[in-house]
């Protein structure tokens, strides 16, 4: 992990309320799929928590939905050139077994950005099978890049776009077609709670990546810490945010 001052190449608004940062330093890491970075946003003691979506040499690309006053400083407050602190590359990241050829992939919400980062590092040497939930057609971003996938259904609350329903039930609906050998899942708690119920007895791992809200980001402060299944505690940051789906309380 380390602090890097990046120059931001760009930040624009790509969907209704979501943006993409990208910004680039020639001491920039490697960074897997599934990890995270820690924003400095001018004016806020706290950093904010993002997803990697495309790591790209120097250059990284974080997409973030305008929630509260943190985000939306960082809709306005950073443009062209200007510089950015950030903390990377932090968490775990979601990891694939060689043995697991057929992943399946389930986002909803922001969730979906960080399961790019998935089909970025494993498009070429296994089979996606995206299934990437929004809550309406003005809200679908990145289709370039799910595209990538070798299948992709798009699902929208209202129907708007592509499938009608969640993206966890448009995923349990191909189940029994696709047998993936693995699972890895991002979106609010009500989403993965869906699949870790529609999982159950089906004998298939399942990894999910939990986004708590963050203090530090580096295992220090303990604001981020969740209930372990089996008794006990984890801190998303440090051990996460990529768990697997019964080993912590959702
Ligand atoms: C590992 C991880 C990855 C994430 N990836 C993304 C992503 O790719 N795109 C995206 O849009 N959002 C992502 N989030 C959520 C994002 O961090 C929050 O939406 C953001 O911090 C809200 O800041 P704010 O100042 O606009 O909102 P406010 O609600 O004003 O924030 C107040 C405080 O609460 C914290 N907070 C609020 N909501 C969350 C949340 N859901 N998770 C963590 N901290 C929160 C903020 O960091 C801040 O300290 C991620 C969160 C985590 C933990
Ligand atoms: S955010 Fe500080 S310990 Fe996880």
């Amino acid at each position: 992990m380390r602090e890097l001052t990046a120059t931001v190449l760009e930040n624009k608004e790509i969907a209704k309320g979501i943006y993409s940062l990208t910004f680039a330093s020639e001491e920039m890491p490697a960074v897997r799929a599934g990890q995270f970075v820690m924003v400095e946003i001018d004016g806020f003691p706290l950093r904010r928590p993002i997803a990697v979506c495309k790591a790209e040499g120097e250059r990284l690309t974080v997409c973030y939905r305008l929630k509260g006053e943190g985000t939306r400083r960082l809709s306005s407050r950073y443009s062209r050139g200007e510089k950015i602190s950030v903390l990377l590359p932090l968490g775990n990241g979601f990891f694939v077994a060689e043995e697991e050829k057929k992943v399946a992939i389930v986002g909803g919400g922001v969730g979906i950005f960080p399961l790019i980062s998935v089909i970025r590092a494993y498009a070429e040497s296994k089979e996606i099978y995206a299934y990437m939930g929004f809550r309406d057609r003005a809200a679908v971003c990145m289709q370039y890049e799910m595209q990538r996938a070798k299948e992709l259904v798009i699902a929208t609350d209202d129907g708007s776009a592509g499938y009608r329903g969640t993206a966890v039930q448009a995923f349990m609906e191909d189940f029994g077609r696709v047998q993936p050998d693995v699972v890895l899942a991002c979106g609010p708690l009500p989403m993965l709670r869906a699949l870790k119920n529609a999982m159950a007895g089906r004998n298939v791992p399942v990894y999910v990546s939990l986004e708590e809200r963050m203090g530090c980001g580096v295992g220090a402060c303990l604001v981020c810490v969740c209930d372990l299944t089996g008794g006990g505690h984890a801190r998303v940051c440090k051990d996460g945010p990529v768990f697997e789906i019964g080993e912590v309380e959702l």
